[in-house]
């Protein structure tokens, strides 16, 4: 499943002219289609998500907190406004997907991509050269401390790439994060 959310008025309007218009992964949508190179976004920042953080807020409360991707959404609108940024924040539970995302950010000439990668933090090349490949810098983001639990999170591919890293925080990582980014 993908999970879009939409920052502005603005945006979802220009969603909704959209509708209908196939995503890269082919499937329909209130996304419109990458528009390669066709404008630059020096505002936008793009937070994705990879596999389970769907299921926020029912999955181990205990570790990453009772917000649901939808409070957290609401939170970055919020604080995106106040540093006027605005935020494109998406979800998938496959890894392709957040590849093509990461070139739809660089082709939008983003600010940033915060990139909560999941267990794919752990095991994806794939993501560590897209990563590598693009303009956008990146910044790794964690609800937990990976570092803190299993020897099995504390490689981090991600962190091969990107340009920083906020974890450990629960929700408010992907706050101090976007911070981080209006920095850049
Ligand atoms: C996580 C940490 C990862 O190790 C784990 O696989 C997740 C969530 C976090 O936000 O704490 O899915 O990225």
């Amino acid at each position: 499943m993908i999970v879009l959310f939409r920052s502005s008025i603005a945006r979802l309007l220009a969603a909704a002219c959209e509708l209908g218009r196939n995503t890269p992964s082919g499937k329909l949508s209130r996304d419109p289609a990458p528009r390669y190179g066709a404008r630059m976004s020096a505002n936008l920042v793009y937070v994705l998500n990879g596999p389970n953080l769907n299921l926020l807020g029912m999955r181990e409360p205990e570790i990453y907190g009772s917000d649901t991707l939808d409070d957290i959404a609401g939170m970055l609108e919020d604080r995106a406004q106040e540093l006027g940024l605005e935020v494109e924040v998406r979800q998938s539970n496959h890894e392709g997907h957040l590849v093509d995302w990461l070139h739809e950010a660089n082709a939008e000439g983003a600010k940033a991509v915060l990139l909560n990668a999941g267990a794919y933090t752990h095991t994806s090349i794939a993501l560590l050269d897209a990563i590598k490949s693009i303009k956008v810098p990146v910044i790794e983001v964690h609800l937990s401390d990976p570092m803190t639990r299993e020897p099995f999170r504390h490689v981090s591919y991600v962190g091969m790439g990107a340009v920083g890293e906020v974890k450990g925080l629960g929700a408010q990582s992907y706050v101090v994060a976007l911070e981080k980014a209006a920095k850049l």
